[in-house]
């Protein structure tokens, strides 16, 4: 049976700020049901020791920089992590607890490290919205528990693969490299990027602290710009790299995507794919979805989307008219997602009868904009600012069309959450956005392919006559939209294909 440690820092419910935890929470699940042995390392934010059950767990020290295995840990560990948690740098105390089973089954080592790990909020950010001044340890850590349990630190498993996500868990197998130079034999990992843009970039000066020999840190390593970049780190030494589409794994091979690594990246073109997120089907679908008040519905009878769709009017205080073409948008508001382009567009939406509901927080200034839009077309926009699952979920049931503009895209959910509840994409031909969405043309159409609205220019007019298509279809052609929903809805992004990819790609290691 293939033993897989998944190493990553978020997981839903657990713990979520992104699409990573909705992805770390299917994968898990669906190897197993492929026959894996999947266990996962989370770092002990306060959200996760909250969530799980920790009461008959065994413990693993790690106090002064000594890991103090429950066995045989091969002595090198129990020197090894001296540098991260040594001399005057917390935590003077950290450890991992092997969790009994958790009632759905799942298979956890939790990281403690009070003094780094038990922070309110944001696990990144601090209450400014900073990186926590020392985000270079605490995910150094997270790293080095994973390539200490790649290694054989627990002796009662050890994974055969490792599988870390982002450049949170980026140093797993930087560290897994430093072992193995010191004779220690440690697990191969896969790495998978979900956002290149978020790189783990930190002074140079930091790398005392990180334990790493100064040729993994120098130019030839994880140096980027003068500084250290942990992403670099896992592009360099993973055995295998993923990203979470097709489409992004080529584009970030080029200057414009790639973010200062494209060259490393095309360096590793042979050990690097894109493997589709799927729909976690337990969450998200019309059919039983237990965030919703309101009747559930399938691909043959969508008369509970009109119900939803009035519940999300009537919910955000939007006018209840059933004709209105209604932009669901439910997104971090960054760079990344485009919705710049939006406010310019949303007169002519409104002028042809459309309405928007927002679900989203982030950059202060768009915040700041779509609020005004708020009071500017009171009943016609409503803008919710925050986090609400539940609130996700009626956006995503009850608009007419998911919009999602984004500069970059490596997957991307929404959409497909959107197009399992009937809610026609308009998105962008970036990442996995060009991957999941058909646009709908005369050929498209008659083929039964077309699924939502793409555009190619990252412009206020492209996505304008995008959302001209759309208004036109849904106010004119109805049976064309029915057709549009039929399509989407019939489509498949099951986490059970993904899984099997990934399954190949450790197969492929051994
Ligand atoms: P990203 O990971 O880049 O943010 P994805 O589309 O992959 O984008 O995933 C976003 C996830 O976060 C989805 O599950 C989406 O429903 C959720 N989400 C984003 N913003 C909010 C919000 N304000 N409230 C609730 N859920 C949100
Ligand atoms: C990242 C990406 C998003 C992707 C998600 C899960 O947050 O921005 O496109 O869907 O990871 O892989």
């Amino acid at each position: 049976m293939m033993k897989v440690l998944q190493v990553c820092s978020e997981m839903f419910p657990l713990l979520k700020t992104g699409g990573l935890a909705d992805v770390t929470a299917a994968l898990s699940p669906a190897l197993t049901t492929l026959g894996a042995d999947v266990r996962v390392l989370l770092p002990a934010f306060p959200q996760m020791v909250k969530a799980l059950d920790a009461t008959n767990s065994v413990a693993i020290e790690l106090s002064n920089g000594h890991w103090r295995g429950p066995g045989s840990a091969p002595a090198v560990l129990q020197q090894g992590l001296g540098p991260i948690a040594g001399g005057a740098v917390p935590p003077h105390t950290a450890r991992l607890l092997r969790l009994a089973p958790q009632p759905d089954g799942l298979q956890v080592y939790l990281l403690e490290a009070p003094e780094w790990l038990d922070r309110p909020g944001n696990p990144y950010l601090n209450a400014y919205g900073h990186e926590w001044h020392d985000n270079a340890q605490r995910f150094a850590l997270l790293g080095w528990a994973g390539a200490c349990l790649a290694a054989g630190l627990d002796d009662s498993w050890q994974p055969d693969v490792v599988h870390a996500h982002d450049w949170h868990a980026a140093l797993t197998p930087a560290y897994s490299r430093a072992l193995r130079d010191r004779g220690v034999p440690a697990a191969p990992t896969v790495f998978t990027i979900h956002n290149l843009a978020y790189q783990g970039v930190f002074d140079a000066a930091l790398g005392d602290r990180l334990g790493l020999p100064g040729w993994m840190q120098g130019f030839e390593g994880m140096e980027y710009w003068g500084r250290l970049s942990f992403m670099k780190a896992a592009l360099l030494w993973s055995e295998r790299l993923t990203t979470v589409s097709p489409t992004y794994a080529r584009e970030i091979q080029g200057s414009e995507q790639g973010a200062g690594l494209d060259g490393l990246l095309r360096a590793r073109a042979a050990d690097l794919s894109g493997i589709l997120n799927g729909v976690d089907s337990s969450v998200w679908s019309p059919d039983h979805d237990p965030l919703l008040d309101t009747p559930s519905f399938d691909i043959d009878c969508l008369d509970g989307k009109a119900l939803a769709k009035t519940a999300l009017q009537t919910a955000m205080g939007l006018e209840t008219r059933a004709d209105a073409l209604v932009l669901g948008v439910v997104s971090r508001l960054t760079e990344q997602k485009g919705l710049h382009l939006l406010p310019p567009v949303m007169e002519g939406v409104i002028h042809r009868g459309g309405q928007l509901a927002l679900l989203g927080s982030g950059d202060p200034v768009l915040e700041y904009r779509f609020r005004e839009l708020a009071w500017q077309y009171p009943g016609q926009v409503a803008v919710q600012i925050g986090y609400d699952e539940p609130a996700s979920h009626r956006i995503v049931a009850g608009a007419s069309v998911m919009l999602v503009p984004s500069a970059f895209e490596p997957c991307g959910l929404t959409q497909l959450y959107a197009l399992r509840y009937g809610t026609v994409p308009v998105v962008r031909a970036v990442g996995g956005l060009a991957d999941t969405v058909v646009d709908a043309n005369e050929h498209t159409l008659a083929m039964g392919s077309a699924t939502g609205f793409v555009f190619g220019p990252l412009t206020a007019h492209a996505l304008w006559l995008a959302l001209e298509r759309a208004l036109q279809v849904h106010a004119h052609h109805p049976e064309q939209w029915r057709l549009l929903q039929r399509h989407g809805m019939g489509q498949r992004f099951d986490w059970s294909v993904a899984a099997q990819a990934y399954l190949a790609l450790y197969t492929g290691l051994l």
